[in-house]
């Protein structure tokens, strides 16, 4: 009996070594499999293996160049950021006050904001876009949200427009802010067009494509325009322009969508610069309009932005903010507060809010004079070709019309870093770099010089007076 007892333990002994040797062994071959970690060398294929290099986006690849870039006389013209005259970002007076105040006010904790934002500052946001008497503000039929910047403002609108309101095709100026056309396809339009916008020889706005374009684009398409300081030409509808061009939209039935990334940076006038939105509401239209206040207050890295919804009936209101709320949610669930905080103190205090709009005039006011100072010189200096468009031209940017190969001589030989479409930032132009820069463009423009047919408008004759398109 004891006999067979050990011969059963001893059995049992045996198969759990067999056991253990078993599960050794298993995990020694899958181990294997996994001997990439810190110290393995034969590495095995990685899943992310599938994934290919996205072409680097231009703006944060030039930033990266000019950093890396030891030469003194280097400048950065591609950042679309205001500069000071020393080449330096630039902290809003007013901003500072305003944050000095934040820091100090007791009230305030780090508790989540609504999904649609901060009540108050969407109110000033609004407001500020559309101004206090705004018919469709006492009408109750507007509907602002916090949005993460403008980028953030135009991406929930495309959601929104392309998933909940089911539009099919989005236009974009061509050219445009490098972002529009991406952000369109992510959120789900099945076609998205470029309309003209720039008439290369001439500098100018090719108002007659532009109108016969949009007047063939199918009937409900979403239009994104840009309100002011068109980027990247620097050159925006006269508004004997902008009303052709609701007369076009009303007619095809299209619907706009204003991104208003530069309000005050185009005329240095707030008020001013929002007109065309206020103009297509007064015109009836029903419209989306995407607010930055990155340039504006120099709050670029603080996201504070709003998408600001027009109906033409208060009574949808509530669905539409319904839906905005779930997007928002799945999306980034709710905003950030510092930026918008700083917004709210600027525009919830009148005085506050006159020292905010004086410093963007003057803001405004240096980037003339750099304008003209850079065309002067390059007059000076017998440049050939046309430069007096970079003075007519407004806003941060000018499109200067030098060529990709003459701005990767200027990257390379210069170390002047800017867009290869040749939008050039004017705001980082300074009364000390500004000779430099000039003469680095004479020397390129002279070597290579531009296909100038200034004398050629966009329909092939040489009629000086592009500003209308009477058909
Ligand atoms: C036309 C346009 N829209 C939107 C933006 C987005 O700006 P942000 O997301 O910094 O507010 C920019 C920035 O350069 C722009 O030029």
């Amino acid at each position: 009996m004891i006999k067979a007892e050990n011969i059963f333990n001893k059995m049992q002994q045996v198969t759990m070594n067999w056991r253990y040797i078993y599960v050794y062994i298993l995990i020694k071959c899958s181990s294997k499999n996994y001997s990439g970690g810190c110290d393995g060398d034969d590495k095995p294929k990685s899943a992310f293996s599938v994934i290919k290099p996205a072409p680097p986006v231009e703006i944060f690849h030039m930033i990266k160049l000019f950093q890396d870039d030891k030469d003194p006389k280097k400048v950065n013209l591609s950042v679309g950021a205001y500069r000071t005259d020393e080449g330096k970002p630039y902290v809003l007076p007013i901003i500072k006050k305003c944050e000095k105040e934040l820091v100090n006010d007791p009230k305030l904790n780090h508790e989540y904001l609504p999904i649609l934002g901060d009540p108050q500052y969407r109110k000033l946001a609004m407001e500020l876009l559309l101004g206090k008497d705004n018919c469709a503000i006492i009408e109750e039929r507007v509907l602002p949200i916090q949005t993460i910047s403008g980028t953030g403002a135009v991406r929930v609108g495309c959601d929104f427009l392309a998933k909940c309101m089911k539009r099919r095709v989005a236009y974009c100026s061509n050219p445009t802010w490098e972002n529009h056309f991406g952000i369109c396809r992510t959120a789900g339009f099945k076609k998205v067009k470029g309309y003209t916008y720039w008439n290369p020889k001439k500098r100018n706005l090719a108002i007659c494509k532009l109108l016969s374009e949009l007047a063939e684009a199918p009937e409900g398409s979403v239009v994104i325009l840009h309100a002011s300081a068109h980027n990247p030409t620097g050159t925006d509808p006269s508004r004997k322009q902008w009303k052709q061009i609701a007369e076009v939209m009303k007619s095809r039935n299209l619907f706009p969508f204003f991104d208003t990334a530069y309000q005050g940076f185009a005329s240095g006038d707030i008020d001013r610069d929002a007109w065309p939105v206020r103009y297509f509401i007064k015109e009836g239209f029903e419209l989306l309009a995407a607010q930055s206040f990155s340039k504006n207050m120099g709050l670029y890295c603080e996201r504070a932005g709003c998408l600001v919804l027009v109906l033409n009936d208060k009574k949808h209101i509530p669905n539409v903010a319904s839906q905005l709320t779930l997007l928002v949610r799945q999306n980034y669930s709710n905003p950030p507060a510092h930026g918008i905080r700083l917004v709210t103190k600027v525009l919830g205090c009148e005085e506050n809010r006159c020292e905010w709009a004086s410093t963007v005039k003057k803001m405004s006011s240096r980037i003339k004079e750099m304008r003209k100072a850079l065309s002067e010189k390059l007059v000076e200096l017998e440049t050939p070709g046309k430069w007096d468009h970079i003075v007519k031209q407004i806003g941060m940017f000018s499109f200067t019309g030098l060529k990709p190969q003459h701005a990767e001589k200027l990257i390379n030989d210069k170390h002047i870093y800017m867009l290869k479409s040749g939008r050039i930032n004017v705001c980082a132009l300074t009364t000390k770099n500004v000779e430099y820069v000039a003469q680095s463009i004479n020397e390129v423009v002279k070597a290579d010089p531009l296909d100038d047919g200034e004398d050629c408008d966009e329909d092939g004759d040489d009629d000086d007076a592009d500003d209308d398109c009477d058909e």
